[in-house]
């Protein structure tokens, strides 16, 4: 029985890609057939729109067709033609308006993923549905608060999120870093993964994959599987990196090239750390600098166990070794892209060191006005869940309802979260327009202030973050970014007054 003949039919709209229409034959003939991907073409860059004047106009364009997946064309989704889609590139304290138009086949709207604005009326309201066919003008103002740094978009409509960012819909936002460090070439990398199937579409997983988190077998550096990204020796490059998958951790190396981790979500850390990995949960980014030494070095995700289901088979199709066994680490992993660094070594020139940046407030010495437990549980048998019967996933004992307000918050104040993993799979917690300091993590302090969107919970484990509910009030979510169970119902809704 083909796994997605009619979800695609939805998905892509009756759009005539071929093989969507394929029978039983045709399809096995194709499942046979279809060619492999093809790697190692130079890393391409999105097409970029910048602000002029403190403002930027946008127009995203949400429709299906064939797209370039791995050198490859498959039935996808993509943004203004293109997956990824378009970088914003904006500056603190500029106005964005975004007209967001509706070509596919079913409801979307668009959120934007680690900014600090306002939750309400057309700006990050992930309440607004954009009916397919329709289009909505969000208009969105920056704040002088908001750090620069690396974020990005997706869509947010409820049920629908997971299959579409997997099939395409994603895009990187920048905003400019007033006093950035010398580099010689500033690179964007949005890690995705997907599926392609026989038919040559994206595919649609089965109820346990999502359950678990769908992992797609193609991991795709801006859409290409393994880019090539040629330096010279002693060359620094700035490279900053989106994890846009629906449910894949990626721990990656560069191993024979100096790393220093220069931010992760939002904004700089006050000076750059040397550091061998760095593990990015659904959401998360890292800007990294690279300082090339000669030589051929890959970008890898290596193994990272994020725990499963008892009594699941794994998390799905996924390239390499089987990630779901214990064992040592695999020192191979998924090849993500390739540095090659040749030719004559360039002067020290951009090996001045990184600008200081100063460190947020931190919330570590504030009054806290208020302490929460939140725990996330995932049940067999509850039969809660929509359409499920079988697993429900919850926070604080409860699936998703846009109707209900979960907790409420009073504006002005720094609340602290103690975030529960009952379950035996970590879980990415994700809060919308505010970001979180973390101040623990299975009972070990974090010293640094940092801001992060996106924590990770792990599995039978807890972590503490300290909040502040400044600038905006509204409604606003926070859920698992394992997109699968956010549209599972494992979100929550806070209003801020
Ligand atoms: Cu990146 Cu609520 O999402
Ligand atoms: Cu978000
Ligand atoms: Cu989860």
């Amino acid at each position: 029985m083909p796994p997605i003949s009619r979800r695609n039919a939805l998905l892509l709209g009756g759009l005539g890609v071929a093989g969507t229409v394929a029978g039983g034959a045709g399809l096995w003939w194709s499942l046979n057939s279809r060619e492999p991907p093809v790697a190692g073409e130079a890393l391409e860059q999105p097409t970029a729109l910048s602000s002029a004047g403190g403002a930027l106009e946008a127009s995203l364009e949400a429709a299906p067709g064939l797209f370039l997946l791995a050198g490859r064309k498959a039935g996808a989704l993509g943004y203004n033609g293109g997956i990824p889609g378009p970088t914003l590139r904006l500056r603190t304290g500029d106005v964005l308006r975004v007209r967001l138009v509706n070509k596919l086949a079913e409801p979307s709207n668009l959120h934007l993923h680690g900014l600090h604005v306002s939750p309400q009326g057309n700006g990050d309201n992930v309440f607004v549905t954009v009916e397919s066919g329709s289009s909505f003008d969000y208009q969105y103002q920056l704040p002088a608060q908001q750090p620069p740094g690396l974020y990005w978009y997706h869509p947010h409509h409820h049920g629908r999120v997971a299959d579409q960012v997997f099939a395409g819909l994603f895009g990187a936002i920048i905003v400019e870093d007033p006093a950035p460090p010398a580099v010689s070439s500033d690179r964007v990398l949005l890690v995705s993964d997907t599926t392609v199937d026989g038919t040559g579409n994206v595919a649609y997983p089965s109820l346990p994959e999502r359950v678990a988190g769908r992992e797609g077998t193609l991991v795709l550096v801006n859409g290409q599987a393994n880019p090539r990204l040629v330096a010279r020796p002693g060359e620094r490059e700035r490279w900053r990196i989106v994890n846009c998958c629906v449910a894949r951790y990626l721990r990656l190396r560069l191993d024979g090239q100096r790393l220093q981790l220069l931010g992760m979500d939002s904004g700089r850390f006050p000076s750059p750390s040397d550091v061998q990995e760095v593990v990015l949960a659904p959401g998360n980014r890292a800007e990294l600098l690279v300082t090339a030494a000669a030589g051929e070095s890959v970008l890898r995700a290596v193994r990272y166990d994020r725990g499963s289901m008892p009594g699941m088979t794994g998390r799905g199709r996924r390239p390499g070794p089987p990630l779901g066994q214990d064992g040592p680490p695999d020192p191979y992993g998924t090849a993500l892209a390739t540095l090659v660094v040749t030719g004559e070594p360039v002067a020290t020139a951009t090996a001045a060191a990184a600008p200081a940046w100063p460190p947020p407030p931190d919330l570590r010495s504030a009054v806290v006005s208020a302490r929460r437990q939140l725990v996330f549980a995932t049940s067999m048998g509850a039969g809660a869940g929509p359409g499920m019967g079988m697993m429900d996933f919850t926070i604080n004992g409860r699936n998703f309802d846009s109707g209900r307000a979960d907790l409420t918050v009073a504006a002005g104040t720094v609340e602290e979260w103690t975030l529960v993993n009952r379950s035996p799979m970590d879980h990415p917690f994700h809060l919308h327009i505010w970001p979180m300091q973390p101040v623990a993590e299975n009972g070990r302090t974090v010293e640094t202030a940092t801001l992060r969107d996106v924590v990770n919970v792990p599995a039978n484990g807890q972590t503490t973050v300290r909040i502040a509910f400044r600038d905006f009030s509204g409604r606003s979510v926070y859920h698992c970014h394992i997109l699968d169970h956010e549209d599972l119902g494992m979100m929550g809704v806070i209003e801020v007054r």
